[in-house]
């Protein structure tokens, strides 16, 4: 019997504990935050602290007392302290507001200069940057409407699973996407069975065997996409120098992500007037430089999606531009959906914790600090 209660009421305390620790860490954090501007105030070590006020959101005000004066006893009375402050002493209050004006002179001077050096290094900074830049002609690509592009908008699986088609049928033949196995599209663009089926089309090299050779086998879920060249060497031997970069991660590598990578697949066009292409590279005025060394990949119908929607130029690429959203972000419904929790999440806890770091502080914030002058 003993054992029973007592394991349940340590499982009831640690979830209560765990449960706690979040709200009492924030508000630690807040009373502390709140300790460090109450002590730039604090009036002098000999303030008796005798007070309990009322709770009350209305801030009482706070007072500092002149230097002169830290030496004379001071107390700390609860309420609003009238009786005291009406005696026919006057007594001298400041403010504890800390501002530009009441700073000292060589400070001023210091904190100004600090302020201009500042600013002349920041748009010098700019200045340089916008003349090595250098990009007069290129083209900043225009933010298209991404159906996943709002805060709580999923991804397109059915635009997903074209774009692995188009992935797998075009660019698969100069790009590699290390980062992806099979096992990734279950459950994203795919079913188990379908994955297997595609893994299965390939062919791994795998052993050695008990012989100690290598074998072939067909590919598995774990097996990762196909690389089309075994090294960068033979990347670059055959793409004319240029190295066809993994595009695992491309739409987070590049500036723009896939505004860009649409743009640039379907931005091809003739250069102008006066500008020369060197021979084997496209002009193409959303690539830094404007010559890429990539062929134009997609054109309409380059190829049949299995699922019958019209292979358009843009269709293609824009689908392949989701499949590689979900790539270097698989994470992404998962984040929105988590990012929603957490908002509905801190808008009930805020207020909450607001009213409770009030009505701790209500008592020192609301004290009011009298002089009583020395019979
Ligand atoms: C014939 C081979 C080939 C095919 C097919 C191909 N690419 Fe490329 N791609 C290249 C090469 C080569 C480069 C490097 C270009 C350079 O550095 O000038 C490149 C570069 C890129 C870049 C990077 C551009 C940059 O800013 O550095 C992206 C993105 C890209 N390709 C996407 C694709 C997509 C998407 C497909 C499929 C629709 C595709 N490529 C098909 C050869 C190819």
């Amino acid at each position: 019997m003993f054992t029973g209660a007592g394991g349940g009421l340590l499982r009831l305390r640690r979830s209560t504990t765990s449960s706690l620790v979040l709200p009492a860490l924030i508000w630690r954090l807040m009373v502390y935050y709140d300790s460090l501007l109450v002590n730039a105030k604090q009036v002098s070590p000999e303030v008796e602290c005798t007070g309990v006020a009322r709770f009350s959101l209305v801030q009482g005000s706070t007072f500092r007392v002149g230097d002169k004066m830290a030496a004379l006893r001071v107390v700390v009375l609860s309420g609003n302290g009238r009786a005291l402050l009406s005696t026919s002493k006057t007594t001298k209050t400041l403010t504890a507001k800390m501002s530009f004006a009441t700073l000292p002179r060589s400070k001023k001077i210091a904190l100004s200069t600090l302020g201009v050096v500042t600013a002349g290094g920041a748009g010098l900074a700019l200045m340089v940057h916008q003349s090595v830049k250098a990009s007069d002609l290129e083209l900043h690509p225009p933010s298209f409407p991404w159906s996943h592009a709002g805060p709580l908008s999923s991804l397109d699986h059915a635009s997903v699973r074209r774009g692995y088609q188009v992935y797998k049928q075009v660019c698969a033949s100069c790009h590699s996407m290390d980062y992806l196995a099979f096992r990734n599209l279950v459950g994203v663009s795919h079913t188990e069975a379908e994955a297997k089926t595609l893994a299965e089309e390939i062919e791994v090299v795998d052993g050695p065997d008990e012989k100690g050779e290598m074998f072939t086998r067909p590919g598995k879920l774990s097996d990762y996409f196909p690389k089309p060249y075994p090294n960068p060497e033979a990347a670059r031997d055959a793409n004319n120098g240029a190295l066809p970069p993994d595009l695992s991660y491309i739409v987070n590598a590049r500036h723009g992500g896939e505004d860009y990578v649409f743009s640039l697949l379907t931005g091809y066009c003739d250069p102008p007037a006066g500008v020369t292409v060197r021979e084997g590279l496209y002009y193409n005025p959303y690539f830094p430089g404007q010559s890429v060394a990539m062929a134009p990949p997609i054109y309409n119908e380059v190829l049949e999606f299995d699922d019958g929607t019209p292979a358009t130029m843009s269709q293609v690429a824009k689908d392949v531009c989701t499949f590689l959203r979900w790539a270097a972000e698989p994470e992404h419904d998962q984040r929105k959906r988590m990012g929603l929790k957490l908002l509905i999440g801190t808008a009930v806890l805020t207020p909450l914790i607001y009213y409770m770091k009030r009505h701790r502080w209500s008592v020192l914030k609301s004290r009011k600090i009298a002089y009583r002058p020395p019979k």
